[in-house]
């Protein structure tokens, strides 16, 4: 009987921090991330995923080229047109500034005349490959909005993989390969991004569409589609775009698919235009790279609507009591329901899911306590949304009446506070794993045995002990 109550109780609290964020009254959690727009029926609020705009990235990263001293010009060297090997009037010098190639160049402005690129030294010691990666990092993870788009000054490479780490460089993952044929360089059928469907959008695939650089001269790009694959489900023009917020807030993989912290191109063949590659003149064959766009945004767990370039560290502006370079906490104090990555659908399908304040006040009974100071109120967040609290108190606390604290005062748990009675121990700062023989909040009960229950504290009040324990369930829920 007793249990059947107490499970009933626990059920209705469950479903109720659940629903209320569907009521009207939670609205608020999304001021920072609404606009006021102009309808027909005047001023009202357009509400929004909370993330930060869309730009372009390379402003923030860092660049490594491995291996190191594979950017030409040190000592310098005269290159020849791959169409023309009699045409050699392509000079890198790292010791001047007007032939040096470093790899800054791939990220400046473009559109000057001639254009500026990174170049390496030429393949010198065929057959021995030429491989070179670039990697960029961000030092923090962003998501990606648009293609990535790579323009090369020399011909595209016949063979080169595009990886990115989620996890700042520890590991890495193909994102895309790239081969004037892919059976033979990778053991991949070739694919095109349009073969793909919602189905088979995380596959990766070998394209044979960016490394035709002889015959094609005159493309140079060579792209990893991002919108391609968006439209997948937002549709051709991407005029849907809730339906594709919709996958990515009901699915992580999707998400993380468009997420990455550094991005690492594998250059593995250089164009040599010909099956054969010309020994005797092998300043045909090296890699250029003029330009490379990343658009994305920082990616803030929908948690921020800004991000901060300070002191070379991009970072998040954390809202809805959320806090870390991408919002993937709870602020200190503000535990008092699971972190949650928020939503790109706006209320009423989303929530924002702010992190809650954490007192002692609202939820004592899962701080290990001290129970000379602190009395136990129990909030009751069940039915209609509003929030009751039931003070009443334990442990010795009982017999001294004036100690009670006011209803207003608000104690956070810090360790200061957590003291479990009877040898238990505080389990992360929520609650007491209790010694053999001892149960309760603090532990101060005996375990019952047999049915006999010895050293049971007399002075418990049935009632709160009722309240109580439906409630530890539910934060050890959460
Ligand atoms: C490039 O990076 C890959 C791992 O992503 C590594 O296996 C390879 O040795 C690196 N190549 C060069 C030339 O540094
Ligand atoms: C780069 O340095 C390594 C050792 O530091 C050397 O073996 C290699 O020949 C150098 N490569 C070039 C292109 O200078
Ligand atoms: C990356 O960012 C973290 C903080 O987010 C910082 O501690 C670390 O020094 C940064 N690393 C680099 C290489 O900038
Ligand atoms: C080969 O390269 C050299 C420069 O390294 C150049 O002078 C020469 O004209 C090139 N062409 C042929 C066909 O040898
Ligand atoms: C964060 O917490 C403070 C204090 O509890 C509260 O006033 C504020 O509304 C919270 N922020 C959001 C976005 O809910």
């Amino acid at each position: 009987m007793l249990w059947a109550a107490l499970l009933a109780l626990q059920g209705v609290c469950v479903g109720a921090a659940h629903g209320m964020q569907h009521y009207p009254a939670a609205w608020g959690h999304y001021d920072v991330c609404k606009s006021q727009i102009y309808t027909e029926e005047g001023l009202a609020w357009d509400y929004m995923a909370c993330q930060p705009e869309a730009v372009d990235m390379t402003k923030y990263l860092r660049v490594t080229i491995d291996p190191p001293n594979i950017t030409c010009g040190d000592p310098p060297e005269t290159y020849c047109a791959l169409e023309n090997p009699y045409m050699c009037n392509n000079e890198c010098d790292a010791s001047t500034e007007e032939l040096a190639h470093p790899p800054e160049l791939m990220f400046d402005f473009e559109g000057r005349n001639p254009t500026t690129f990174w170049q390496s030294t030429s393949w010198k010691k065929y057959p021995k490959p030429l491989q070179v990666n670039l990697t960029l990092s961000w030092n923090k993870t962003i998501e990606l909005t648009d293609d990535i788009i790579l323009t090369f000054e020399s011909g595209r490479p016949e063979q080169m993989v595009l990886e990115k780490s989620l996890d700042q460089g520890r590991t890495w993952t193909p994102y895309q390969f790239y081969a004037t044929d892919c059976l033979d360089a990778f053991t991949m059928e070739p694919k095109t991004v349009n073969e793909l469907t919602q189905r088979t959008l995380l596959d990766i695939i070998c394209t044979e569409d960016y490394s035709r650089g002889y015959v094609w001269k005159n493309d140079k790009t060579v792209r990893f589609e991002i919108k391609d694959r968006f439209a997948l489900f937002a549709g051709p023009r991407l005029h849907n775009m809730a339906s594709l917020y919709g996958q990515l807030d009901t699915t992580k993989t999707l998400r993380d698919f468009f997420t990455i912290t550094d991005l690492r191109i594998r250059l593995l063949k250089p164009a040599t235009g010909a099956t054969m590659v010309d020994e005797n003149n092998l300043s045909r064959y090296f890699y250029a790279i003029s330009d490379i766009k990343v658009q994305g945004r920082c990616k803030c767990n929908l948690h921020a609507n800004t991000c901060v370039y300070d002191k070379g560290r991009l970072g998040c502006e954390c809202e809805h009591n959320t806090t870390g370079p991408d919002c993937s906490r709870c602020k200190r104090h503000y535990h008092g329901r699971a972190w949650s990555v928020g939503s790109y659908l706006p209320i009423p399908k989303g929530t924002a899911n702010i992190c809650e304040y954490y007192s002692c006040k609202e939820i004592a009974m899962i701080c290990c306590g001290d129970t000379t100071d602190i009395a136990v109120e129990i909030p009751l967040k069940c039915s209609s949304g509003t929030v009751k609290v039931r003070t009443g108190t334990i442990g010795p606390l009982q017999k001294h009446p004036e100690h009670q604290p006011q209803k207003e005062t608000t104690r956070v748990c810090d360790n200061a506070m957590l003291r479990c009675q009877n040898g238990g121990t505080c389990h992360h700062h929520q609650r007491c794993h209790c010694s053999a023989g001892f149960t309760g909040v603090l532990c101060e009960r005996a375990r019952c045995s047999g049915g006999e229950c010895d050293g049971q504290s007399s002075g418990q009040d049935p009632l709160l002990l009722l309240l109580l324990q439906p409630m530890i369930l539910v934060f050890l829920l959460h």
